[in-house]
């Protein structure tokens, strides 16, 4: 087992927990949006602002918003590390605008005439160092909080947010002793001496894990997850104090054609695309064990349009986990991958990285109960198409 690549650190503060969010869900009582509300609704044409428009989950997005004949507008940032080459003039059809969202005049600007917000920008991934904090922070915080703001002078009062799973950290657990329970981050010692799953705070035993449902605590465990936590909550308190509405909408591990190639802030599908298509094994980390669930872009793309329904009829604040439900070990989609590619098959590294969490497992119930949204793409359908699809450069 080769040593871990990544820089050792040990957490004095051990987990800091947050509470559920405590807003009240949504309501079908719209018209207590304070509010004027601007244009027609559901049913009708929406004038939509999409933003993080030219990145991988945003063109699949624009790309059903316009195909369900809704009028799109878009900007992005281009930010060096999500695109390598320079942004298109347009994504699917409707045109691009170079915005970076702490520019307060042009988000200003574009907000002009939109009825519904579906923010998708925001950096992504784990990052390279600490170094990458201040960036983060930046693009995923003050860029929210600057839309927020704007959005209030517009009288914009619908937001659809692309959240992450990862606000869960460890997610849900039991142990057969204990019940229900939230172990800590992983010890240094444990993941270098190959101890790999989470066990019992209380007595240390194996525990399982569970789905995880959105009022679940939020437990970010690295600097990226904590941005997406601030997101939602400067996102929940604007909707509190506006009356307006906020469908988060927690993205589990999205895949799939135009997924950008490997970079330091690449998911781990288009890691292991991008070795397979370098004629490279797929390196699995840890022991292959660690679950998660993949879920199609297209069925992301379709989950916002779901949300942005949602919007038109419903008042407050409302997370939703946005998964298949039929969650995969990532050496199980290393190996489906690879042999769908016709590659070498994965090896299993025993590398770890402090940020990660061994298992996140969602239980997709009330996005199908409430927003009517249910995957459709299932994972070895999916990964047949992605073994060949074109990666974005
Ligand atoms: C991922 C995204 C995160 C997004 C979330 C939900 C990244 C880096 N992470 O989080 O932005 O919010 O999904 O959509 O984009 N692994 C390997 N080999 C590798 C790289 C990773 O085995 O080469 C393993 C990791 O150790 C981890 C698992 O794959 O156990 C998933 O890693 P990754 O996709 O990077 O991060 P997530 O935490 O799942």
């Amino acid at each position: 087992m080769p040593g871990n690549p990544y820089p050792a650190m040990t957490n004095p503060y051990g987990s800091v927990t947050w509470p559920a969010i405590p807003y009240e869900p949504l309501t079908a009582d719209r018209d207590r949006c304070r509010w004027p509300r601007s244009g027609p609704t559901v049913g009708a044409v929406t004038r939509v602002l999409v933003t993080g428009a030219a990145g991988f989950i945003g063109t699949h997005v624009v790309t059903a918003l316009r195909a369900a004949g809704h009028q799109v507008t878009t900007l992005d940032a281009g930010l060096p590390g999500a695109h390598r080459t320079p942004l298109p003039d347009s994504v699917a059809g409707a045109p691009l605008r170079r915005i970076d969202l702490a520019d307060r005049p042009a988000v200003a600007d574009v907000l002009t005439g939109v009825d519904v917000v579906v923010h998708q920008a925001a950096m992504v991934g784990l990052g390279v160092d600490l170094d990458d904090l201040p960036e983060y922070v930046r693009c995923n915080d003050l860029g929210t909080a600057v839309l927020l703001a704007e959005m209030a002078r517009a009288g914009v009062g619908r937001m659809v947010l692309a959240s992450s799973m990862v606000v869960y950290g460890e997610g849900t657990y039991a142990c057969p002793q204990h019940g229900a329970v939230r172990p800590a981050p992983r010890a240094v010692a444990d993941l270098a001496a190959g101890r790999f799953e989470a066990t019992c705070p209380n007595c240390g035993a194996a525990a399982q894990p569970g789905l995880v449902g959105e009022d679940a605590p939020l437990d970010p465990r690295n600097g990226y997850a904590a941005t997406k936590v601030a997101q939602e909550h400067l996102t929940a308190a604007w909707a509190r104090q506006t009356g307006g509405t906020v469908v988060a909408l927690r993205y589990h591990n999205v895949y799939g054609p135009g997924m950008p190639r490997d970079t330091p802030y690449s998911g781990v599908a288009a890691l292991f695309r991008s070795a397979l298509e370098a004629g490279r094994a797929p390196r699995v980390f840890e022991d292959g064990g660690q679950r998660r669930d993949f879920v199609h872009v297209r069925d992301v793309a379709a989950a916002n349009l779901a949300a942005l329904t949602a919007t038109g009829t419903r008042t407050g604040w409302r997370a939703y986990n946005v998964a298949s439900g039929r969650p995969a070990t990532v050496g199980e989609m290393a190996a489906e991958l690879a042999r769908a590619a016709g590659g070498p098959p994965p090896v299993v590294t025993g590398e770890f990285r402090l940020g990660d969490v061994r298992h996140v497992v969602a239980s997709p119930r009330r996005a199908g109960t409430e927003l009517g949204f249910r995957a459709a793409v299932g994972l070895a359908e999916g990964l047949a198409e992605f073994a060949s699809a074109p990666l974005r450069g």
